[in-house]
């Protein structure tokens, strides 16, 4: 593709890059920390289905709109939709997504902090305990530890700030395309350990057989909320990573793609933790500290001894500091092409800049569990509230707004034209059922399970 056509800006190269980075930011911490803890501790499979609709009717039409809203612009997330509505007020949902993206990438950098600390410690055998009691030690050792958390997130931070300078070519799509074979490598490699084990029936009906009585309009939110944090949308890094689509690629074809493999990641994940925790007698519902206490504790648990043990360790782990990474990218790329776009800074300018800004903020959800543990709002330490106010709030409502924008200030012969790529594709079906589900579907079920599940109105 020639440059001209990109509008004189750098994109991604061929069509499995794209593909590569949008499954890279798709698949993250996501997966392997919040989808099983989150399944655990709301009632497994039912809460699993309620997951793939919200997938399906919800956040796959955000993917899809927020990819064409990037390509048709070429512009960061702000700019795109300060023109194709000038002097309107849409652009600000652009810039409640910069907002967004350093939000989550204050508590996502630190989770992926223990993540990466905890490579070097499996290596070592220091997680080798088959008591649970005994890895939470471990693991309050890291989290309470002011320097511990800090150093982390900046070896964190670099690391991705050194791919980002690299550029949107070589560095995230050389990076993404070859990291997601070795993330999915190590996946089945594990998941052939963990289905072989004695546990791995009653790990797999507590994920596939559904127990109802566990839903609330609360777990619903959590599920749609969950949806959009998957799948990376909500907040424009979708919209910037659309304006680097080649202009060939068949855009609902991706989100597909990348939505159907996303989960195929994260039922992977599950069926790589559960039957181990099974197996050994571990609790399921442990929440966000399954993957750093009771796994370790199950690894340990393996048969063949510690070098058995740590090698599963060391691999899985590998694979959650793999998946960060390909996230971590995408929620960097967002301010950074904004800077580099609307102020005209090098790129090299531009990620150092929001490396320190995110240092910054970071710090807060780095100390959240040492100076800054009593320090909450809404009963939430900054951690916890980043977490809740991205995911619950600002990822639904960003998505509310970017499919009533598509659906209702849009058009359908807008629509039609971008879906198609200016009618070379030939999918109309696919077109109708997309401006009719974005146009209404979507946006009611938002409205509905935002309102219910932050309390505003009751419906059961
Ligand atoms: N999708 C990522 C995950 O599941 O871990 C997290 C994420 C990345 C959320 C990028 C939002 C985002 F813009």
């Amino acid at each position: 593709m020639s440059e001209e056509v990109r509008k004189g800006r750098e994109g991604f190269a061929t069509g499995l890059g794209v593909l590569a980075a949008t499954l890279g930011s798709a698949v993250g911490l996501g997966n392997i920390w919040k989808f099983p803890s989150l399944t655990g501790t709301n009632g497994g499979a039912a809460f699993i289905f309620i997951y793939i609709i919200s997938t399906l009717l919800v956040g796959l039409e955000v993917m899809i709109s927020e990819h064409i809203i990037g390509r048709t612009t070429r512009k960061n997330a702000i700019d795109s939709l300060r023109s194709l509505a000038p002097r309107q007020v849409w652009w600000l949902i652009g810039a409640a997504g910069v907002l967004s993206a350093f939000l989550i990438m204050a508590f996502y950098t630190e989770v992926a902090a223990w993540v990466f600390a905890y490579i070097p410690r499996a290596i070592s055998s220091a997680l080798n305990t088959t008591d649970p009691a005994v890895s939470e030690k471990a693991f309050a050792d890291l989290i309470n530890s002011p320097w511990q958390s800090l150093i982390w997130q900046w070896v964190v931070l670099i690391w991705v700030a050194a791919i980002i300078i690299a550029g949107v070519s070589k560095g995230i799509e050389a990076m993404t395309k070859r990291l997601l074979p070795i993330l999915f490598g190590i996946l089945v490699i594990i998941n052939i350990r963990s289905l072989t084990l004695p546990g791995a029936a009653e790990g797999l009906s507590f994920l596939f057989k559904p127990n109802w009585s566990a839903v609330t309009w609360m777990t619903v939110l959590t599920a749609v909320g969950l949806s959009f944090f998957k799948l990376s949308v909500g907040m424009g890094t979708m919209i910037t990573y659309g304006s680097y689509f080649r202009d060939d690629e068949n855009i609902p074809a991706t989100g597909v793609r990348v939505m159907l493999s996303d989960l195929l990641v994260s039922l992977l994940a599950g069926m790589a933790i559960f039957p181990t925790v099974f197996t050994y007698g571990f609790a399921p519902d442990a929440g966000p500290s399954l993957l750093f206490i009771t796994m370790p504790a199950v690894f340990s648990s393996l048969p063949g001894g510690p070098f058995v043990q740590n090698l599963f360790m060391v691999l899985f782990f590998l694979l959650a500091g793999i998946a960060a990474t390909g996230a971590m990218l995408s929620l960097f790329e967002v301010p950074v092409a904004y800077l580099v776009e609307r102020l005209g800074w090098s790129r090299r300018k531009a990620t150092i800049s929001t490396a320190l800004g995110l240092a910054l903020v970071g710090s807060t959800a780095a100390l959240s569990n040492s100076l800054m543990a009593n320090f909450k709002i809404a009963g939430k330490t900054m951690f916890d509230l980043f977490d809740f106010a991205t995911s619950n709030v600002l990822l639904p409502v960003g998505g509310l707004f970017i499919c009533l924008f598509v659906g209702w200030r849009w058009g359908y012969a807008a629509l039609e034209k971008n879906l198609t790529n200016n009618g070379t594709l030939n999918n109309r079906a696919v077109v109708r059922a997309f401006y009719f589900l974005v146009k209404w579907v979507t946006p009611v079920l938002l409205v509905v399970v935002l309102l219910n599940g932050l309390g505003i109105i009751k419906l059961g």
